[in-house]
């Protein structure tokens, strides 16, 4: 597993000068607060508007990073800072591809997300932080922290790419089948009897494999593995206002991850930006229709397990991922007794690693303890978790308001 000091999370925001995004393009790019918006062109027209709409796939979502720009329609077109005006609030639109590096023209992804105008200290940012369809993009004065200038690369759930980065040792376009033998690498978290998780391809440990892990899920008919009747001896899913969680105990020896392995840490970002598995993808139902989670963490040992996604402007302090020696209890402090099967709706937790004003840092003496885990309520238990179909049309983010009885199905 990867140990971050402080140090290295430096380096790596020097380092990430002049990058693309590791997910191999064309891509959407979603508003860090809303990854059911994209950024659109109005048109295939020198001069279109460049606004968010709702995400559908269309071509005028379809971005690609080549030469520096941000490209779409067949590389032809580049998002393009209006006039190359450097005053905050300046519109960008679209243009013809310049031949000759048409400075407007130069963007860069950086390592906190951002999509810099290269040289300008501008970047792209959602206008008033306003989610509306139809609301104009501008460039704005870079800022640390400002959620309004996150950019996630992503893809619909229902047109994934085979694979979405390099060096990927699965798949993400899984098909609507089940196999135990699927190198999926698509993962879902909807709720207590709907979720996967990240486990070996063959037997193997989890540090051994943490870049090939493939999706292992309650539910058949997404591609994937299906985690087979007996494994799971308790889960508790958690939906707060920022992530949804689910934490648990069981055999994962059923899941290829060998006795006694003390397991890992998987993570979008990895070390190299690349992520554990490299490709994985996660997404759900329970902030939106199908929406992809840009942050997650999860960890997983022969017996325990905790799966966290995270939404909003806090996604990735609340999905923090460095404190990969830590384990499930310390990053995600949550119940995780054997016999019970359980949802709940919760508070947050406090953001791993940060204890009032000052962040802890693995390695440093002394270790502090783990935070409380956040207040719970509004349970609902189910008997037990077993291998069902996956239900298109009812895996809504409704279900989680209403668990009622097992599904039947
Ligand atoms: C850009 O420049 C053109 C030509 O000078 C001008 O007509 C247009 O109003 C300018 N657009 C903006 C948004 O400033
Ligand atoms: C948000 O953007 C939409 C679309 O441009 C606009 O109609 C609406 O007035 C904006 N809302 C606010 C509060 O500015």
């Amino acid at each position: 597993m990867f140990s971050f000091s402080f140090v290295s999370l430096a380096l790596c925001a020097v380092l990430a000068s002049a990058q693309t995004p590791p997910e191999i393009s064309p891509v959407l790019l979603e508003p860090g607060n809303n990854a059911g918006k994209c950024l659109t062109a109005a048109s295939n027209s020198d001069g279109a508007a460049v606004t968010i709409q709702t995400c559908t796939g269309a071509s005028s979502q379809q971005w690609s990073f080549s030469g520096g720009s941000v490209k779409l329609f067949g590389n032809s077109k580049c998002l393009d800072v209006t006039n190359g005006s450097t005053k905050d609030g300046t519109k960008l639109q679209i243009w013809t591809c310049s031949t000759n590096g048409n400075p407007n023209q130069q963007f860069w992804y950086t390592g906190d997300k951002r999509l810099s105008w290269t040289n300008h200290g501008k970047c792209v940012d959602l206008t008033d932080g306003n989610q509306s369809n139809g609301n104009r993009i501008q460039v704005w004065s870079c800022g640390n922290g400002n959620a309004n200038q996150v950019w996630n690369t992503g893809y619909l759930a229902s047109a994934l790419p085979s694979k979405s980065e390099n060096g990927q040792t699965g798949t993400n376009a899984c098909g609507t089948s089940s196999s135990q033998s699927s190198q999926c690498q698509t993962a879902w978290i909807n709720g207590v009897d709907d979720f996967c998780l990240w486990a070996p391809p063959s037997v193997g440990t989890i540090g051994d494999t943490e870049r090939e892990e493939v999706a292992w899920c309650t539910r058949s008919g997404r591609g994937t593995r299906v985690i087979p009747d007996g494994t799971l001896k308790g889960v508790h899913f958690v939906k707060t206002p920022d992530y949804v969680q689910v934490t648990g105990v069981g055999d994962f020896t059923k899941i290829n991850v060998p006795r006694g392995d003390a397991g890992g840490e998987l993570d979008p970002h990895g070390a190299d930006g690349n992520g554990n598995p490299i490709g994985g993808l996660v997404f759900g139902n329970s902030f939106g229709n199908q929406l992809q989670y840009h942050e997650w963490t999860s960890f997983i040992s022969d017996t325990e397990f905790c799966f966290r996604a995270c939404v909003g402007p806090n996604a990735a302090r609340n999905c923090q991922h460095i404190y990969d020696e830590m384990g499930c209890f310390w990053n995600m402090p949550a119940n995780y007794d054997a016999g019970t099967f359980e949802s709940c709706q919760g508070d947050d937790d406090l953001p791993m690693g940060v204890y009032g004003t000052s962040t802890w840092f693995q390695g440093v003496n002394p270790t502090p303890p783990a935070h409380p885990a956040a207040k719970s309520s509004n349970c609902a238990r189910i008997p037990t978790v077993s291998a069902k179909p996956a239900q298109k049309k009812r895996d809504a983010f409704t279900t989680f308001y209403a668990p009622g009885p097992t599904p039947t199905a």
